[in-house]
Order: C-alpha cells, then sequence, then structure tokens
C-alpha cells in the first residue's frame, strides 16, 4: 500500500498556514493514500495506531461510504478524508463536532465565493444541490468514545454526476475553475482549528443562522409538520399546531422538505 505520511509543518506551500504551527488541533499529521477503500474505515480499523487529530487522505475511494450505508461515489478529483478524534470526545459533544465541521466547510467554500448552507444534520448544499458530506463513526461507551471519526467528502472537481446531476454539484461547476484539492484540505483544517476554540453558544448560533430547513415543512411519520428550530442538543423541533415534537434524524431526504 502507497501511504505518505507528513507533518504538516512539512507541506507548508501556502502562507496563511504558516502561523497556525503548534496550534493545531487537527490536521497536525496527514496520512496521504492514493486509493483506500474507504478513509472512515481505514481509520477505524486503525484508530489506535493513529494519533489524534490526525487526517487520514485519499485520492480515492473503491467502498467510499455515504450516511444509511449509502454507497459515496469517490472517483478521483474530489476531496475525501477523515478526522481522527481520541482526545475529548463524548457522545454528548458530537452535535458540537457536527457543526464545526459543517461550518469550517462552509467557510472554505465562501474562499471560493460559493455560498452554502448547511440541509440538517450535516449535508452542506449550494441551491438545493449537495457539494459535500459528512459520516461521523464511533465506537465506546456512552460516557467514552474510543474514537471519533469525522468523514467529509467534498465534490471538488467532478463535472459529470450522471443521474445525480439534479442534486449534486462541485466547486468546480460553481466557480468553472479547476481547483488545487490539498490548498482546499489546508483551508478547511485552518477553519476547523479557528472554529474550535470558540464557544460553543457561538458555534450553535451560526449553525442556526446557517441552516437552511428552519421554515420549511417536512413529513414525519406520515404527519406534515414545520421545522421551527434546532435544539442546542441537535434535535430538531417539528410543529403542527399545537403538536410539538423533538426529534433527532440522521438524515432528511431532500424530497421531504418543502418551501
Ligand atoms: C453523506 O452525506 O452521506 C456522507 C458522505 C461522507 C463521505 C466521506 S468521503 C471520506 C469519508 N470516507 C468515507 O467512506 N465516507 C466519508
Amino acid at each position: 500500500m502507497n501511504v505518505q505520511s507528513f507533518d504538516i509543518q512539512s507541506i507548508f506551500k501556502y502562507d496563511i498556514f504558516k502561523r497556525a504551527g503548534e496550534g493545531f488541533m487537527i490536521g497536525n499529521k496527514i496520512l496521504r493514500f492514493e486509493e483506500l477503500e474507504s478513509t472512515n474505515s481505514f481509520s477505524k480499523l486503525n484508530y489506535e495506531s493513529i494519533e489524534h487529530g490526525a487526517i487520514v487522505l485519499s485520492n480515492k475511494q473503491t467502498k467510499g461510504k455515504g450516511r444509511n450505508n449509502k454507497i459515496w461515489l469517490s472517483e478521483s478529483g474530489n476531496l475525501y478524508f477523515s478526522i481522527v478524534l481520541k482526545k475529548d470526545i463524548s457522545l454528548k459533544k458530537l452535535f458540537r463536532f457536527v457543526s464545526i465541521t459543517s461550518l469550517a466547510i462552509l467557510k472554505t467554500l465562501e474562499e471560493y465565493q460559493i455560498v452554502a448552507s448547511i440541509k440538517y444534520p450535516n449535508d452542506i448544499l449550494v441551491n438545493n444541490k449537495k457539494i459535500a458530506g459528512i459520516l461521523m463513526e464511533s465506537a465506546g461507551d456512552i460516557t467514552a468514545l474510543n474514537y471519533l471519526i469525522i468523514g467529509v467528502g467534498v465534490n471538488v472537481n467532478q463535472l459529470d454526476f450522471g443521474e445525480l446531476k439534479y442534486i449534486a454539484t462541485s466547486i468546480r461547476e460553481n466557480t468553472s475553475t479547476i481547483a488545487d484539492i490539498d490548498r482546499i484540505l489546508l483551508k478547511f483544517i485552518h477553519n476547523y482549528n479557528e472554529l474550535s476554540v470558540r464557544d460553543f453558544e457561538e458555534i450553535y448560533d451560526k449553525y442556526l443562522k446557517n441552516s437552511m430547513v428552519i421554515g420549511k415543512s417536512i413529513t414525519y411519520d406520515n404527519e406534515q409538520y414545520i421545522i421551527t428550530d434546532i435544539d442546542i442538543n441537535g434535535a430538531i423541533i417539528l410543529q403542527n399546531g399545537t403538536i410539538k415534537r423533538k426529534v433527532v434524524l440522521n438524515e432528511i431526504s431532500l424530497g421531504e422538505l418543502y418551501e
């Protein structure tokens, strides 16, 4: 297997990262592969030997995973990576990690003049088309997780989405230029680390402001509801007249949301 492991300091090509130095919470180490089945699967299998905060990056994946057992098609030309966290993680903090990761992607896209929004819980959309997705996986008991793997896929240079063309997009499709995948990853790491040090209230507030589901109607359990809020624990609040429900969903399909 062809793997290159390097410290981020040794690949600084971009000035904006030079000042980050020791302060890295994630991304201090990057394990780069040409091909993996899945960066999440590799990270889970090898988490004991991968240091906290390291990033597992692959040029392509042969069995890329999406949420709900879906396949994440992973030809080269896009960004596929997993963040391996082993310290200071608990199920209670999951929504914090979801929010930080989503906002770091949004900020990174902004740097390409792309305005994206978050479709609860963690899809990143541009004009209702998916540009990035996040798959979190963990193991351990409720109070002490062994690891938390945050897998991120960003559509970067893909133009042909086949039958997904009405629901998927890429940076290239939005900017009409080919983007440098390493540079996007480094910008993401920088943005993630900057967000990580903020209070959760601020993160939560930003997550809400950038969420596109509030005010939309949704069919849930065969009933029609309006999504009125997302609470600080990551549950969505659904309302139908006087009936209020609080639910944690893993995914809302676009077809379930209405203006
Ligand atoms: C989703 O929106 O369904 C989540 C997609 C997550 C895809 C990324 S690509 C890198 C990492 N490795 C995987 O196998 N999946 C995630």
